[in-house]
């Protein structure tokens, strides 16, 4: 096990009727509120009705952020910045998902930074203070609910990255399972696939002696898998909502990657794609980890192994590592098609025409990847395998 160090200061408040904890939370950090949202979700199921009275009844001043697009733009954050810098706003609550969340983070520290946001995101600049923001989550899959991470796109250079600072997490986050209610079955199923593919980039790492950690996240992508389906066929099953949430909350805050870097290049590589296509990133990941594991099979065959078996019920008698690890695998994927993720680039009309360009932007920072390093050939071999 490697030193480390945890550090993880949001609040999290979760279950049936815990909006009202707004009222104890927002009054702590100030009266001039911006809230920020997406598409319309929340004015379709009635939250944005109820967060509205709520911060009404304690005397906040609102101002508004709409429309902040599922892979979120540079763009509304720059407009984000914008209103906190000429309305004075002292705090930023986040209703929606991890988009919303993203670009709440980035407009809080863009508000206390005197360039653009984007050299926070590109990390041409670090962003040492920020606004203080917190969150009522509407959707299971990124838990940016509970981690400083923000993933932004401009739309503009086709560029899609991940930023944070220790500054960038949320104060609080609201997670009532009735709030994910209305997300529809596919986004459902994009947040499953994004839930556990966290967990597979911590999983595949090389660290010895891992066994507590190992076994949580087993833990957690055996508790998904079982209860998906159910969630599936009942989606407003307040019990399967309860669990998925709290899974995508766990999966990425920090408690199951202690002492051990996971490898995390499958993220890059997705995010290039949606950069490029602006698909859904759960819907990528489905048709890209599979491919990812393949290519990496050989590099430490133990651990695949390990996967395949425990979470898998791979039977590895008889059998060399690479043999179960690469069922496992295949379990996966018929885990991932059982539940209707896609499989295929083709599935979002992807052909080979921008492979070269998509591994471009994957590769702007150089070689990626603490389990396996991942140069352009490899990443244009893991779309080539996807489409
Ligand atoms: O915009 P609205 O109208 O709210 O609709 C959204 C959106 O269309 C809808 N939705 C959300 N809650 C709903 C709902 N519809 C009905 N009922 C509800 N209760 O779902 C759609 C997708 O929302 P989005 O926020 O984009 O999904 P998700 O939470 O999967 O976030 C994806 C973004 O997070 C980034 C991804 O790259 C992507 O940009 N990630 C952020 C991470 C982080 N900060 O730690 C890590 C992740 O790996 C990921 O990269
Ligand atoms: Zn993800």
């Amino acid at each position: 096990m490697d030193n480390f160090t945890f550090y993880n200061p949001t609040k999290l408040i979760f279950g049936k009727g815990q909006l009202e904890e707004l009222k104890n939370e927002v009054p702590q950090y100030g009266k001039k509120v911006l809230l920020v949202y997406g598409g319309g979700s929340i004015k379709r199921n009635g939250l944005y009705d109820s967060v509205m009275d709520t911060l009404k009844e304690m005397g906040a001043e609102v101002s508004e952020l709409s429309g902040v697009e599922p892979n979120p733009r540079l763009s509304t954050v720059q407009k984000g910045v914008k209103i906190c810098k000429e309305e004075g706003i002292e705090f930023l609550l986040a209703v929606g998902g991890g988009s919303v969340i993203d670009c709440t983070k980035a407009i809080a520290a863009g508000a206390k930074y005197d360039g653009d946001a984007w050299d926070l995101v590109t990390k041409k600049a670090f962003a040492s203070e920020a606004l203080p923001l917190g969150t009522v989550l509407t959707l299971a899959a990124t838990g940016s609910e509970m981690n400083a991470g923000s993933v932004i796109t401009n739309w503009e250079t086709n560029e899609k990255y991940g930023w944070g600072s220790p500054v960038t997490f949320p104060k609080f986050s609201i997670l009532d399972p009735v709030n994910t209610f209305s997300v529809p079955k596919n986004q459902t199923i994009y947040g499953i696939v994004d839930m556990m593919s966290h967990v597979f980039e911590h999983y595949f790492h090389l660290t010895e002696n891992t066994e507590f950690q190992d076994r949580m996240c087993e833990s957690l992508l055996l508790t998904v898998m079982e209860t998906a389906p159910k969630l599936l066929d009942d989606l407003e099953n307040y019990e399967y909502r309860a669990t998925i949430l709290y899974a995508g909350t766990m999966a990425l805050n920090g408690i199951l990657n202690m002492g051990y870097r996971g490898d995390w290049a499958t993220h890059n590589i997705e995010h290039a794609v949606s950069a490029v296509y602006d698909i859904p990133h759960g819907g990528g990941l489905a048709i890209l980890f599979p491919n990812w594991m393949k290519h990496n099979l050989k590099v430490k065959p133990e651990r695949f192994k390990k996967m395949a078996v425990r979470v898998f019920g791979v039977n590895p008698e008889g059998r060399t590592d690479e043999e179960a690890g690469l069922e496992g695998i295949e379990k996966l994927r018929e885990f991932w098609n059982s539940i209707g993720a896609p499989s295929r680039l083709a599935d979002y009309d992807i052909d080979d025409s921008k492979l070269d360009l998509m591994a471009d932007k994957a590769m702007a920072n150089g070689e990626f990847g603490n389990f396996a390093k991942m140069n352009k050939d490899d990443v244009v071999e893991i779309y080539r395998m996807s489409l």
